[in-house]
Order: C-alpha cells, then sequence, then structure tokens
C-alpha cells in the first residue's frame, strides 16, 4: 500500500497519530483552552467559507500555485507553524519538517520552545528558516536568542505575543502533563501501548529545549529547568519590549498571535512587516474569533502595505485556499503536519507535503482560479 493509499488526507493522518503516540503528547497536540469551543470555531470556519467554480474557461493552462511573500516565491502559499514541545509528539520532527519544508519550497517555523535549537535547524532549511521567539524577561537571552537566530539564517523572525499569562488547559492537566515530561505510572501505561513512539523516543532521548540549554542554570534538575523557563517568559509583552525586538533584528519581523485592529495598528506602527492573525489554534482563550472573522477588519485597520498571515483550523489544501480567499496573504498550518509526522514519523512530513500542495492545486483547478491572487473572486 502508497502512502497516498493509507493517507490522502489529513483526518486520515490524525485517526492513526491517535492510535500510534501515547495519549498524553495526542492530546497535548490536539487540545484545546476551556470547552475548546475556540478550536472547534476554528473548523467551522472553514466549513463555512464557500467557492463558486467557473467551468468555462478561457485558457487551457493549469493554475500556478506559487505565492510570493517577502521577496521569497513558495511553491505555494503556506507553511509549518511553530509547534513547541514538538519532540513529544514525534523525536527530531523539527528537523524532518525543516527538510521537507526546504525541499518542498515552503517556509519552516522553529518554535523557541522546540526541542531542536536554532542551529540545528539551520542546514535542514536552509532558506526557507523562519525562526518564532516568545519575549523573555531577561533582556540579555534576548538578545543572544535573536543573534544566533540571524547567524543560524533565519529568514523571518516571528514574534509570538498571545500567551501573556499562564495557561490551563484542562487535558494536559488530567494527564499530569508537565515541560519537561514526568513519567508517572499512568504514562508509562500509555507508553507501553505504543511501542513504536517508545522506541524513536527512547533513541532520542529526554526532549529539551535546546535553543535556551546555553542560558539553563548549570546542572539544572528537570525541575528547575523548567520553573527557570516558566519564570523566564512570565513577562507581559509590552510595546516597547516589540520595539527593542525590532531594533534588534534587522530581517523581517512578523508578530504571530494578534486578534485586535488596535493592536494590529501598533504592531505596523513600531515596524512590523507582517502579522499573524492566530487564536493559537485555539489554546488560549475559548471566547476568541478565528481568522476568518477578522481578516476584513484587520487589513482595514493596516492597510495594504503589511502582509496578514493567518492560521487556525487548516486541515487540507481547499482549507489553504479559502483561507487565501479570506483574504490572507499566506498561511500557516500547525497541527496537519504534527498529525502526519505522528502517524508516519519521518516519512510523513514529505507526504503531507505532497498531499496539501496537490489539494491546493486540484482546488484552483476545480474552480477555475489560474492564479493564487485572483482566489477571492471566487468566494461566495
Ligand atoms: C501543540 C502545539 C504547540 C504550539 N506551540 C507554539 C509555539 O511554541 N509558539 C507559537 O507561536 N505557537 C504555537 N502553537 C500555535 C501554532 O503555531 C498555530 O498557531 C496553531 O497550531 C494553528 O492552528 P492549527 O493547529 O489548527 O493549524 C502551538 C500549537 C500547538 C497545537
Amino acid at each position: 500500500m502508497t502512502l497516498d493509499q493509507k493517507f490522502p488526507c489529513v483526518s486520515d493522518m490524525e485517526r492513526i497519530a491517535k492510535k500510534r503516540i501515547p495519549k498524553f503528547a495526542y492530546d497535548y497536540l490536539v487540545g484545546g483552552i476551556g470547552d475548546e469551543a475556540c478550536l472547534q470555531s476554528n473548523r467551522s470556519s472553514m466549513a463555512d467559507i464557500k467557492f463558486s467554480p467557473h467551468y468555462l474557461r478561457e485558457s487551457t493552462d493549469n493554475p500556478d500555485c506559487s505565492h510570493a511573500l517577502f521577496g521569497h516565491v513558495y511553491d505555494a502559499p503556506f507553511g509549518v507553524a511553530p509547534i513547541g514541545f514538538s519532540g513529544l509528539i514525534w523525536p527530531k520532527s523539527p528537523e524532518h519538517l525543516a527538510v521537507a519544508a526546504k525541499n518542498h519550497n515552503l517556509p519552516f517555523t522553529l518554535s523557541g520552545f522546540a526541542t531542536s535549537s536554532v542551529e540545528d535547524i539551520a542546514a535542514a532549511a536552509g532558506t526557507c528558516h523562519w525562526f518564532q521567539i516568545y519575549i523573555t524577561k531577561d533582556d540579555d537571552v534576548n538578545q543572544s536568542i535573536i543573534e544566533r537566530a540571524g547567524v543560524a539564517g533565519a529568514e523571518v523572525l516571528v514574534v509570538t505575543v498571545d500567551i501573556p499569562t499562564t495557561t490551563r488547559r484542562g487535558r494536559d492537566m488530567k494527564n499530569g502533563l508537565s515541560v519537561p515530561p514526568h513519567f508517572d505510572w499512568q504514562t508509562i501505561c500509555q507508553i507501553v501501548q505504543r511501542p513504536a513512539w517508545a522506541l524513536a523516543s527512547a533513541a532520542a532521548g529526554v526532549p529539551q529545549f535546546r535553543t535556551f540549554t546555553p542560558y539553563m542554570p548549570v546542572n539544572a534538575s528537570l525541575d528547575s529547568t523548567a520553573e527557570y523557563l516558566a519564570d523566564l517568559v512570565n513577562v507581559p509583552v509590552t510595546q516597547d519590549r516589540l520595539k527593542r525586538f525590532r531594533d534588534l533584528w534587522p530581517g523581517k519581523l512578523v508578530v504571530k498571535g494578534l486578534l485586535d485592529p488596535s493592536d494590529a495598528q501598533l504592531a505596523k506602527s513600531i515596524g512590523a512587516d507582517a502579522i499573524i492573525i492566530s487564536n493559537h489554534g485555539g489554546r488560549q482563550l475559548d471566547a476568541a474569533l478565528t481568522a476568518p472573522q477578522l481578516i476584513s477588519q484587520m487589513r482595514e485597520a493596516v492597510g495594504p502595505e503589511i502582509a496578514l498571515l493567518a492560521d487556525g483550523g487548516i486541515r487540507s489544501g481547499l482549507d489553504v485556499a479559502r483561507m487565501m480567499a479570506s483574504g490572507a496573504d499566506f498561511v500557516l498550518l500547525g497541527r496537519a503536519f504534527m498529525f502526519a509526522m505522528a502517524a508516519m514519523g519521518p516519512k510523513g512530513a514529505d507526504h503531507v507535503m505532497n498531499v496539501l500542495k496537490a489539494e491546493f492545486e486540484i482546488t484552483l483547478a476545480q474552480i477555475g482560479c489560474m492564479r493564487v491572487s485572483d482566489l477571492p473572486k471566487f468566494l461566495i
């Protein structure tokens, strides 16, 4: 059976992911905040976006799926969103996704809280390397990480601003998930039922926040490491702090997690090159709006000069087209890529990109749209 037969779409990958990784890891990936209403709205927002197909054509050309952002022409208008602690879901998933993204000419965003460091990803991602950072309370650490991202060749710095306080996610609390993980009887029972994950994880070692390793207290225990990191990022994102990031980073700077037009205007005034309209995959505020509900207000607020990226609930090439048709300049997907890693291991990275690209191209062809920038014309 080929991968296409086994996993023709992301929902097939999600189904197998659930059977292949321990419950605490699966819950960490799929879970949202509160009653998960926002998580569900992300998906239902997608289903509400419909196209009017045009079948009587003027030309016989195939659709051009390529799309430019920040002067780079990508193969398609989507990329990999930052996923913290992704090694818990599948070991070395940042490395596998970065290589696949480079081969597919799609951007890969490494989370500052990933289990691989910005240096680990440098060669793998090449010019498709974006790096995401949370603002910490230590200016020296901020500066050092930004400089390292530059040296490692990251093309774009993504500053995530939507975690102003500690988060309470029910699934993780019930599972007793801690970062780094503690293994009690409950988790060990889950692990022994997932031998492929257990073997791959044992080979990779205990996942760590490798970008932060140089700043950790020497010989710190796992507990004190967790405390140190939690304290480090427990800081409000002020406009001044964001300005300092702007001053330190000479390349493209993207502010991720904005949901209010006045915040978008502030980010623009600080010199952001783009913002990502994102509710963090439904993981932060259960009463948040979704990207499609916000794109036109955000555009009105910032005008045409800065790019508007969007994410949340995208699980297919059709969904990529839906979000682009709603006015996004580019989109990111988080869980879709991780379902592929969990379902297939390293092979999943390339396969899911093939699937999403094929679905996107077929959507354009099906509705008669020849260029990505024309997608809004096909929206009902
Ligand atoms: C398990 C998990 C971890 C995440 N970690 C981060 C992170 O470290 N930094 C960040 O900016 N966003 C993080 N996000 C949010 C994603 O970047 C993205 O906004 C979200 O996943 C998009 O929704 P989707 O998963 O429905 O595609 C995380 C999301 C998930 C599901």
